[in-house]
């Protein structure tokens, strides 16, 4: 169901990885045809794939072991739900849910039917965050200081149908549910999981400017700031649906130095890390570059069928207690901004 990234049919080898392997085995459309149409256009016609006309089809079939629910975002909930229902461990795009209602509940259904569940922050399992993550929680910087991080990107909302799902508020239309779990990863991965925050949650402060087009966020900024624990640091985010993405898209600075994630900062390909001397002047700058086979999906589809393998519920490095903060600060941001999608549109409240 939706657009499942051919990144699936990348050789593991391709990326050092030997331990697991994927098989699409079957694509879930409301129309046959459109599954089918998928599955020669986008998955080189593999005849061993099965084309459903419905998302039952999916839930039910015996071969099919994991679902990846990649529909707009108010359906992930009813979409999971009945998979889950169904014993089918679940991966969910971004945003995981419409709100942070919805995804408890979901979590209760998973840990009820025993099955593992997780949000498709493919970002968080690139190489490339794990190498940031090792630099950044090491302490060769210092604390850090302040994230700021923004995703943008122009969808060009005057000439594009009302009924898009980036313009239509009863598809959770807007840049926070689409853009917002981005610049918010680099600030999850980079002051939330701090060792010297220990997880402790930020408090939050957001700013909502409305497209009069339909009503949803059109430029969207919020704040965090992490100061309840050993660590006193500032996150300033955003995210806009009508301009382009900034360049670098991250910054984020520490006692000792900087580093600066080049965009897209969805699947960045480098990083730069300036070290400061002890005059606050730039003593050293070191670049890191990042390739491989395919678009970078692949990393999270591996956690997934590892956590699997493993008997696990859910993902260490993107738990569920993540995504629930997630959903806590954009319903936060929400209220704050004034933004309240239409009755009936979240299914849980
Ligand atoms: N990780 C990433 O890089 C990335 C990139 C883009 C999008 N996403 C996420 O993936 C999700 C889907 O985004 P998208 O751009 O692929 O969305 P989309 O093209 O608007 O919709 C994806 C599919 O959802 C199905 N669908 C089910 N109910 C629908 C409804 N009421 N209206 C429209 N479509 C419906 C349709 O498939 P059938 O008609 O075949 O049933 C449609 O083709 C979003 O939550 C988004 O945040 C993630």
């Amino acid at each position: 169901m939706g657009s499942v990234q051919p990144d699936l049919l990348v050789d593991p080898k391709t990326r050092n990885v030997n331990d697991v392997a994927h098989k699409i085995v079957a694509v879930g459309s409301r129309s046959v045809d459109k599954a089918q149409q998928f599955i020669d256009t986008s998955l080189g016609g593999d005849k061993t794939i099965k084309a459903f006309g419905s998302y039952a089809e999916v839930y039910n079939d015996a071969d099919v072991d994991v679902i990846y629910v990649a529909t707009p975002h108010t359906y992930h909930y009813e979409n999971s739900l009945d998979a889950i229902k169904a014993k089918k461990h679940v991966l969910c795009e971004k945003p995981v849910t419409s709100n942070r209602a919805e995804l408890q509940s979901l979590l209760d259904a998973a840990k009820e039917n025993d099955i593992f569940f997780m949000e498709a922050m493919w970002t968080r399992f690139q190489p490339l965050s794990l190498e940031f993550k090792k630099i950044s929680d090491s302490g060769q910087l210092g604390l850090p200081i302040s994230v700021h991080a923004d995703l943008s990107g122009n969808f060009d909302i005057h000439n594009i149908p009302n009924t898009h799902r980036i313009l239509d508020p009863k598809l959770g239309g807007g840049a926070l549910l689409d853009l917002g779990p981005y610049p918010l990863v680099w600030a999850i991965m980079a002051l939330y999981e701090a060792p010297a925050n220990g997880a402790t949650n930020p408090t939050i402060t957001g700013s909502i400017l409305k497209t009069p087009i339909t009503g949803v966020d059109c430029n969207t900024s919020f704040t965090l700031n992490f100061s309840q624990s050993k660590l006193a640091a500032q996150a300033v985010l955003s995210c806009s649906i009508n301009t382009d993405a900034l360049d670098p898209g991250v910054t984020i600075r520490y006692e000792k130095g900087t580093i600066k994630i080049a965009s897209p900062i969805y699947v960045p390909k480098s990083f730069v890390v300036q070290y400061l001397d002890e005059h606050g002047a730039l003593a050293k700058e070191e670049k890191k570059f990042f390739e491989y086979v395919g678009r970078g999906m692949h990393f999270q589809a591996d956690e997934v069928a590892r956590c699997i393998r493993d008997g696990k519920k859910e993902s260490t490095l993107w738990s569920h207690e993540k995504s629930l903060l997630e959903m806590l600060i954009f319903d936060e941001v929400r209220k704050q901004g004034g933004y309240e999608l239409p009755p009936g549109v979240e299914k849980v409240v």
